[in-house]
């Protein structure tokens, strides 16, 4: 499916994204150039996947004109305080002139490394790529008073990521804050439904995005029980059921893949009856799972899993 959401600053956003993150630099080129080949018009990379390079490449080189295409990169956590040199940087990396939308990674700001070779040091470092110094004298109101004034010229929308509805309160509430995030990309699948924060979200006008949507890797969602089933009963893959939860709750939804026919078949969207997408939405009652939870050192999931 091409089919778009409207963001709260006007553009529009395709609902179905690939996903980039844990892709290497020549497995996200490939993965790119197949998608839109496939029809995909939406990627989803971040600085910190170390894969802008080859994501961009395939992005110039695909044959398809930029401006159809809706090219999202992220603010890593030691640019906080710099978010128009951090987006520079990820421009040059990609070799574009602007993205589509740039998000803060998470509302978590680390200190700078004194140097380039000592920040590639900690992001090249496998394994924890993210054991840097908290940056207590920042937070991330003051990074979103620098983010909602980027020129639109470089970057069309601005967003925000891993927000809990507690941090994105204090933001809205904010007086620095004049532009309400256009998007929240979150941690989102059946084992985290999350509709707590996506009433919120909607409610407020910010498109929530969901990342690992299948559960990252080892896709989990794809062997649940109650998934098999009900793909079972309507003749769909898991992953077709379960990537279409997510558009039926207008929630836009980046599937990560490196695999042709898996990038192909994930793009297809089902119109799901009432009574499946509650039974999906309640799986996380027998089943709750954040697959993706770090201590950052502030609180970043302050919220429980709605019970
Ligand atoms: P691969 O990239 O090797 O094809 P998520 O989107 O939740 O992060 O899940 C990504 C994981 O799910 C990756 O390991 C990916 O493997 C796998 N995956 C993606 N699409 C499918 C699919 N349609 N069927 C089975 N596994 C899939």
């Amino acid at each position: 499916s091409t089919e778009t959401a409207k963001l709260n600053d006007g553009s529009e956003i395709p609902y179905v994204a690939l996903g980039c993150w844990k892709s290497s630099p020549e497995d996200a080129y490939n993965a790119v150039l197949t998608a839109i080949k496939a029809g995909y018009k939406h990627i989803d990379t971040a600085h910190i996947y170390q894969n802008e390079e080859g994501v961009g490449k395939a992005i110039r080189n695909c044959g398809v004109p930029r401006e159809e295409l809706f090219v999202t990169t992220k603010l890593w956590n030691t640019n906080h305080r710099d978010p128009l040199a951090a987006l520079n940087d990820s421009l040059k990396r990609l070799g574009l002139d602007y993205v589509d939308l740039f998000l803060v990674h998470w509302p978590v700001p680390f200190k700078k490394p004194a140097s380039d070779a000592e920040e590639q040091f900690f992001v090249k470092r496998k394994g924890d790529p993210t054991k840097f110094d908290n940056d207590y004298d920042w937070d991330f109101v003051k990074t979103w008073e620098l983010v909602q004034k980027l020129p639109t010229s470089k970057c069309k929308s601005v967003g925000v990521s891993n927000m809990s509805v507690t941090n994105l309160k204090t933001l809205l509430n904010a007086p620095s804050t004049t532009k309400v995030p256009a998007c929240n990309q979150v941690e989102m699948h059946p084992y985290l439904p999350q509709h707590a924060l996506l009433k919120f979200c909607q409610e407020k006008g910010i498109q929530v995005e969901a990342y690992s949507p299948l559960g990252s890797t080892g896709s989990p969602l794809l062997k649940d029980e109650t998934i098999v089933e009900l793909s079972k009963e309507l003749g769909i893959s898991p992953a077709t059921l379960v990537i279409s939860w997510a558009v039926n709750r207008k929630v836009v939804v980046l599937p990560k893949s490196v695999t042709p026919s898996r990038i192909e078949s994930n793009l297809s969207i089902v119109q799901l009856p009432d009574d499946v997408m509650e039974k999906i939405s309640l799986i996380y009652k027998t089943h709750p799972q954040r697959i993706l939870c770090r201590d950052w050192g502030v609180p970043v999931f302050n919220d429980e899993i709605e019970a």
